[in-house]
This record gives C-alpha cells, structure tokens and sequence, in this order.
C-alpha cells in the first residue's frame, strides 16, 4: 500500500539525480505526440496535464505552441506551489469542458483500485480526442523499469487491469496513445492494438 506524499523531499529523491525522465527527454515525447495528433488531424488547441509534477509538458507547449490553452494540474500542495498548477485529484475531478488532448505520464499507479478506476473514467471525460498515458504494469516493475530510479512503493496492476477500463473509453493506438472513441478520430486496422 503506497503511502507517498508528494512533497519538496518526493521532487528531490526522483527528479534530482537520475529521473526516470528528464526536460529533454519529455520535449522529444511531447513533440511526438503533439506530432502524431497532427498526423490524425486533431487540432490540438487545448491541453490538460495531469499529475503534471515539475511542469515539463506544460513548459513544451508554453515554449513550442503559446497558441495552444494549456491546464495542468497535481494533487500535491508543493508541486502546485512550487510549479504552478491547479490543485486537483484526478480521482474526484474532471473539467467542465473536454481538452483535445489529455496527458497522464507516471501518475495512475500511485492510486489504489478503486481511485484509478474513478481516475480512468474522469480522464476520460476530460479527453476530446487523444490521451497520452504512462503508467507502470506489474510487469514493466518486475521486468522493465530502471529499480535505482522508480519509486516502486506503487500499486502493481496488470496491463489487462488498466486496458479492460481504458477500452471502455478509448481505442488503443499504442506508445502510450489512446483515442477517445467519442472524438472524430478513425485508425486503421493496423493502426491500433485491437
Ligand atoms: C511520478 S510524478 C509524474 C510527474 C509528471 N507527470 C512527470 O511525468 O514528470 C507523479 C505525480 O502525480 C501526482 N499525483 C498523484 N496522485 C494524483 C492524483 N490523484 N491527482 C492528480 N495528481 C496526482 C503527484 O503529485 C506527482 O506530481
């Protein structure tokens, strides 16, 4: 049972030396999706980042598309102190009004069943056309993830745990990128996971 607070000494121990990722490793991601969303067509006027930490995909889009509206938000005091965000948890919140793409990168498996579930469906509500999601599996935990870098005090979910909930929402493309089934957007077979 996770018991982190995300507080000034949580930001140190990950984000200080060795981050899983960093600025520029977040830059070339959010290029990327922000390009695969032109590649569908989706007109990505607004964002919304959540459990955004240190603020990297705000700070992209800020610097590479001041045109685009851009909400981010954490459910940590600090973070939202210390790096300008709505203070909000994503298990009891979605926005009055959906954002063309919603991102969620290492946030979901620091909640328990019954939150992610409520997280998923919010997250879902929240999203236009495209989601970015990143969330850790048991598998990735046991296999996959650098153990020096992660904070492994986390929930371990299957990944049929989190697709079973997102596939009610969303249509798989893979790399971490979910397309809302009520949006516009139509993938080729190929395209997609299933
Ligand atoms: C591993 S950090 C990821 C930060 C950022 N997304 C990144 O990829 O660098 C996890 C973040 O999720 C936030 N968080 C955890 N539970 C949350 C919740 N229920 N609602 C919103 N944010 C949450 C934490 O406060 C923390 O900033």
């Amino acid at each position: 049972m996770p018991r982190t607070e995300f507080d000034a000494s949580y930001y140190r121990r990950f984000y200080s030396s060795n981050p899983v990722h960093d600025r520029r490793s977040v830059a070339t991601l959010a290029s990327a999706v922000h390009a695969m969303c032109a590649w569908w067509d989706v007109p990505v006027r607004s964002v919304l980042d959540v459990g955004a930490g240190p603020g990297w995909w705000r700070d992209w889009y800020r610097d590479q598309h001041p045109d685009v509206r851009i909400a981010s938000v954490d459910v940590s005091e600090h973070a939202c102190r210390e790096y300008g965000h709505q203070r909000r948890d994503i298990a009891e919140w979605a926005p009055g009004r959906p954002y063309d793409l919603v991102v969620c990168h290492g946030v979901l498996h620091y909640l328990d069943d019954r939150r992610a579930a409520r997280a998923i469906a919010n997250l879902a509500r929240a999203t236009r056309h495209v989601l970015y999601l990143e969330a850790p599996t048991a598998d990735d935990l046991r296999r996959v993830v650098d153990r020096g870098a992660t904070d492994m005090d986390v929930h371990a979910r299957t990944g049929e745990w989190y697709r079973s909930r997102l596939g009610r929402h969303f249509v798989q493309a893979g790399a971490g990128l979910w397309v809302a089934k009520k949006g516009g957007v139509a993938l080729y077979e190929l395209e997609r996971t299933r």
